[in-house]
């Protein structure tokens, strides 16, 4: 009735930094008309809450212009402790008698005051397993969370529109590149800088999402505490970068050492990953996965890939979020977008999203 829906921009506003993504239907299919990212200091964003919103508002405004970003409607996302998923099991209804319903029905699955957060339901279809059920998901966010989302967002003089969740983003762009095999199951894990979002995805569908306190700041923070360094020095080790300057008194340190720790922070790593397929695996029927999926960037962390294919003996392979989308090789940096790209995994799958799609 509209004609053709209107795009909307993807900004997911990580803890290190701010990514942009625009994409366009194209007559070969997804185009990318931008991508950008900008660092953000550390401490604007702690544990998910905005510490200094101000310091958020001027990096996104920065990436607009940066990026000469015309479209101002925006799909965003959250993720952390302040969101709650959950599958849940009701008597059959329609859209409408479950919006009504679930606030009386919620209550029971949500950890926090129902007052004190926004939800969304989607109904999945009917249970197999019980006659006259169907399957819904609810999503609660913290609404003081969203508050601080909404308000920087516009603020930068954006409209936010939509408001999912980092782990749904990365389905999303997942689906847009990868085939899906339907009698698989598959991991997606983004690894961020202070967050692991998971989410598990049987036949292409997601059974189970988590996310877990760790990162890439781990690394970070581990290189500056055994080498006694400044964090900027010990982020700059862990990026392969070295020290100089006449001020510089670390010349001691030997990438040996950094490799070492940065090896022992990988085991952790898969480990903690572990843990959340073994609960995975407690909760669910007899399930083989497949195959991992990383992106994020601490993907990037050298031998990140190899230490969880050894912990886990699954396949382990990094995301390509541009694999399918045209990319015009005279307006970007083909190589420049490669380096970055599995830092592009939200906001891509962000910039997907239509206004009124469910
Ligand atoms: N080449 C690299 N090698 C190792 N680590 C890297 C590399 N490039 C980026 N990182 C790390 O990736 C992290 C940033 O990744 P990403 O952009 O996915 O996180 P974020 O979205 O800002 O954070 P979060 O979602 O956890 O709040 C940082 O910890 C950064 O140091
Ligand atoms: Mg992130």
């Amino acid at each position: 009735m509209f004609g053709k829906s209107k795009g909307l921009i993807g900004l997911d506003i990580g803890s290190s930094s701010i990514k942009i993504a625009e994409i366009k239907d194209g007559k070969r299919g997804y185009e990318l008309n931008s991508f950008g990212m900008v660092p953000l200091q550390s401490e604007a964003i702690v544990d998910g809450a905005f510490m200094n919103t101000g310091a958020v508002v001027d990096a996104i405004m920065d990436l607009i212009q940066k990026e000469k970003i015309k479209t101002r409607d925006v799909a965003t996302s959250v993720s952390g402790h302040s969101v709650i998923i959950k599958k849940i099991s009701l008597p059959q209804m329609t859209e409408e008698e479950l919006e009504e319903s679930i606030q009386w029905e919620a209550e029971q699955y949500i950890p926090f005051d129902i007052n004190d957060v926004n939800m969304d339901v989607q109904i999945l279809g009917e249970d197999d397993t019980d006659v006259g059920q169907m399957k819904v998901i609810l999503v609660a966010a913290k609404k003081d969370i969203i508050n601080d989302y909404v308000q920087a967002i516009s603020e930068a003089g954006l409209n936010p529109i939509i408001m999912d969740v980092d782990c749904f983003a990365i389905e999303n762009m997942f689906e847009l590149n990868y085939d899906i095999d339907p009698g698989q199951t598959a991991v997606l894990a983004n690894v961020g800088a202070s967050i692991v979002n998971i989410n598990i995805l049987k036949g292409g569908v997601s059974t189970f999402t988590r996310d877990i306190n760790m990162g890439g700041n781990q690394f970070t923070e581990e290189i500056q505490k055994q080498l006694n360094v400044s964090y900027e020095e010990a982020e700059a080790l862990k990026l392969g970068g070295e020290l100089g300057g006449p001020s510089d008194t670390t010349e001691a340190i030997i990438p040996q050492e950094v490799g070492g720790i940065i090896r022992s922070v990988c085991e952790t790593l898969a480990s903690e990953i572990q843990r959340s397929l073994d609960f995975y695996a407690a909760t669910s029927v007899e399930d083989q996965i497949a195959k991992i999926y990383l992106c994020g960037g601490t993907s990037k962390v050298p031998g990140l890939t190899t230490a969880i294919e050894g912990k886990l003996g699954i396949a382990t392979e990094i995301i390509n979020p541009f694999q399918s989308i045209e990319i015009d090789e005279k307006r970007f940096d083909i190589n420049h977008l490669q380096e970055i790209a599995p830092m592009a995994g939200v906001s891509v799958g962000l910039s997907l999203r239509r206004i009124g799609d469910k």
